[in-house]
């Protein structure tokens, strides 16, 4: 049995072996400034350059070592004043604003990138061909006219999931009584007045983007390709390929078009590194198990107020557990000896030590994901952006408690750490959803590399673009259809009544007559 799968092994290798396709030169577009986002997508990217395509890639993190076949165009000028952006998302926008707040966010964005020079020269120049593009899709449609620009196919990869917008793009469905807006906090489960308020919400973003976003994306469009063979309109419903960082196992099952493919978790590692010594020693000398503390790369743990910090010095010294804790600053004065703190961990090679039982998170998608993948129960300390939403699912899938960093005491935050490492339902949830995740077919990094390159073998690969993509909003949704039907049947009605009266007209007159007569 052994030796079977061994040659089975060998045989499937030697196939992605002779299936690469001979170094593609690639375009990739990732210039946001969230570094998680960056995090996210390297290892798909760096995968796709040791395989031996060439790839180029215009982001906000350049290397710092040199990788071959991979070449960065830094695009650092995507970080003016986005803290004072990260800051204005504190305070509280409706919808509509929202809406507003993320089609200039991107667009400030995107304008940076066209206008950054190395860029320009990019689209400028004679020499520079590639065979693929691929972009990151968050209400950027003026990016994707780099494809159009080079003539080739384009991929898009989502950090998310999908939405109204991306839906768009390859025709997907995503039907509004039981897939809620990524712009919401509703669930898979809705009552009548969640799904009519899914609904609205939904309505209104597809009235956003068609009056307000792609308007303005569109005189972009013109200005920066003014040669365009393809009008934005096309452009963007012409993906061959959509990657999600998303599984159903991770949220919920819903309906996907052949070319939707889902990689959620394409960035952890799947093989450990050995931890630094000093925090190997920490981990291991802890009798009572070990919590890992972070609140990601935005938020500074020593910006925290002083009051805040005090409440988590105070509890943690208050545990017979070891904590580590992501702390920016080199001296935390009131450090009781149970906290190891440092400027950077290696997350998922913690996560993955058996000692470590509870992982505190502001609730990044990252993060989340990962403690999924180690099976690690969580407590949520959301801050901004999509954290509320992730952490309510977590606390609603069972695996997870939350706590409001405003009102956030002692007394609470103690009580929530015991509750989750004492009641064992937690640990048993989380560790029932990792192995959900883990039983896949193939490795979602090397789902994504397969289509990828599927693509590539199959010049765009068109055949697997649904119909539904030459369609207007009218015809996909059959309204044509049913509106002529209404019509046919309702000149039916008039003519069978019509019809009716006249008979019955004709009787009851003849009838009346009769009468009359006798
Ligand atoms: C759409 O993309 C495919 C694959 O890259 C390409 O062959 C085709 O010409 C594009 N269609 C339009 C209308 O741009």
């Amino acid at each position: 049995m052994e030796y079977v799968t061994f040659i089975f092994t060998v045989l499937f290798g030697l196939c992605l072996c002779l299936s690469n396709i001979e170094g593609a030169k690639i375009l990739a577009i990732f210039p946001f400034p969230g570094p998680s986002q960056y995090i996210l997508v390297q290892p798909y990217l760096k995968t796709l350059a040791a395989r031996g395509h060439n790839v180029t890639v215009i982001n906000a993190f350049p290397q710092k070592e040199p990788i071959q076949n991979f070449r960065d165009i830094p695009v650092l000028e995507v970080f003016e004043d986005y803290d004072n952006i990260v800051n204005s998302v504190q305070t509280e926008l409706n919808k509509w604003q929202e809406f507003n707040f993320y089609t200039e966010f991107f667009e400030s964005i995107s304008l940076r990138v066209l206008n950054n020079k190395a860029v320009q020269k990019l689209i400028n120049s004679d020499e520079e061909k590639f065979d693929l593009v691929i972009v990151e899709t968050v209400r950027t449609e003026i990016l994707y006219g780099f494809a159009q620009h080079f003539g080739a196919p384009l991929i898009g990869f989502s950090s998310f999931g999908t939405d109204v917008e991306m839906d768009e793009y390859v025709g997907n469905v995503s039907p509004i009584s039981y897939v809620p807006s990524t712009m919401s906090d509703l669930t898979t489960q809705m009552n009548f007045m969640q799904r009519l308020k899914n609904f609205l919400i939904v309505g209104l973003q597809y009235l956003h983007t068609y009056t307000v976003h792609l308007p303005r994306q569109k005189v972009l469009y013109n200005q920066y390709f003014p040669h365009a063979k393809v009008s934005l309109e096309t452009q963007r419903k012409n993906f061959s390929l959509m990657l999600l960082n998303q599984h159903f196992s991770l949220s919920f099952p819903r309906p996907y078009v052949p070319n939707m493919i889902q990689v959620g978790g394409l960035h952890i590692s799947h093989k450990p590194s050995p931890l630094p010594i000093d925090i190997a020693d920490f981990i291991n000398g802890a009798e009572n198990g070990v919590i890992y503390f972070s609140m990601g790369s935005n938020i500074k743990s020593e910006k925290l107020p002083k009051e805040t910090i005090d409440i988590f010095l105070k509890t943690f010294a208050s545990l017979p557990q070891r904590v580590l804790w992501k702390f920016e600053a080199e001296k935390l004065p009131g450090k009781p000896d149970n906290v190891f703190i440092s400027k950077w961990f290696p997350q998922p090679d913690i996560l993955a030590h058996p000692k470590v039982k509870l992982f505190i998170t502001h609730g990044g998608l990252l993060s989340t994901m990962e403690a999924i993948y180690y099976a690690k129960p969580i407590i949520g300390i959301p801050n901004f952006f999509d954290q509320f939403l992730n952490v309510a699912n977590a606390v609603k899938s069972g695996y997870a408690l939350d706590v409001d960093i405003n009102t956030i005491s002692i007394a609470s935050f103690g009580a929530k750490i015991k509750k989750i490492l004492s009641n064992k339902i937690y640990t048993e949830k989380i560790k029932k959803i990792s192995r959900q995740y883990h039983d896949q077919p193939i490795k979602p990094i090397d789902a994504a590399i397969y289509w990828t390159e599927y693509v590539l073998r199959h010049e765009g690969a068109n055949h697997m673009r649904v119909a539904g993509q030459d369609l207007n909003f009218m015809e996909v949704h059959s309204l044509d259809v049913i509106g002529v039907l209404i019509f046919v049947s309702a000149v039916g009605l008039w003519v069978i009544y019509w019809f009716m009266s006249k008979i019955l007209g004709f009787i009851f007159t003849s009838n009346a007559i009769k009468h009359k007569k006798e």
